[in-house]
């Protein structure tokens, strides 16, 4: 079975205080179970975040990194400059996709760098409204797996699948359409994995959305900077 998990993706998003509080506030909410829940906070606080949650049941994710080791990249956090502080990384948000350049080619790396440093990439997949319409949603979705996973151990990879007209639009996809997709992004030798849904997720249709069979978890974005609203979102997943 795939292990359930409810990520919050909190963005740009924090300062340093906000952050502490909103990860305080989250301690106090989740109790140990089934779900792993982690929240992915910006780089400044993962230090302090990671001190504070040492002893609680939710790990952390960064939002991003770079797949070098090392050396003259201005303004990038390297992959060995993580282990410690988190135990999961974002990988090809579509944010970072559209708004960033990042190329499948790069995201490979990244997943690659996340493998071979003992981090578990949340690898972000999903197509636009325009792909959808045009029927090539599926096609799009396998096309940037086969590209972002080629040569790579797939078993420690946990996806997300992010259709870019749901996320930050309050346009959630419905669950037949996540469970579509998600049962899709299985069939492509993806079985063992744990497979989540991300777009406009909120206390209202995490249910709903949770119940689909192949919906492992959520990668929550706007929704878990309130920790009783993630709270939620998280509890729709244990039931
Ligand atoms: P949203 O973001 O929940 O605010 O739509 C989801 C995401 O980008 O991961």
């Amino acid at each position: 079975m795939p292990k359930k998990i409810v990520a919050g993706n909190w963005k740009m998003n924090t300062n340093i205080a906000e952050g502490i509080a909103l990860a305080l506030g989250l301690k106090e909410l989740l109790k140990k179970s089934e779900v792993e829940y982690i929240i992915c906070p910006p780089f400044i606080s993962l230090e302090a975040i990671s001190k504070m949650l040492a002893d609680s049941c939710i790990k952390i994710a960064a939002q991003n990194m770079y797949f070098e080791e090392k050396g003259s990249f201005t303004g990038e956090v390297s992959v060995t400059m993580l282990p410690g502080l988190v135990q999961y990384v974002i990988i090809g948000h579509s944010e970072r996709r559209q708004l960033f350049g990042e190329s499948d080619e790069m995201i490979n790396k990244k997943v690659k760098a996340c493998l071979e440093h003992d981090l578990i990439p949340i690898l972000c997949v999903g197509e636009t409204l325009e792909t959808r319409e045009k029927g090539e949603a599926q096609e799009f979705v396998s096309e940037q797996l086969q590209k972002d996973l080629e040569g790579l151990d797939k078993a420690k990879v946990v996806l997300a699948y992010e259709p870019i007209w749901a996320i930050g639009t309050g346009q959630t996809a419905s669950p037949e359409q996540a469970e579509e997709m998600c049962s899709f992004i299985r069939a492509q030798g993806l079985t063992g994995n744990s497979i989540l849904y991300g777009g406009s997720v909120n206390a209202e249709n995490a249910s709903n959305l949770a119940a689909m069979p192949n919906i492992d978890g959520f990668l929550v974005g706007g929704a878990s900077l309130k920790a009783k609203e993630f709270g939620k979102i998280c509890a729709a997943m244990q039931n």
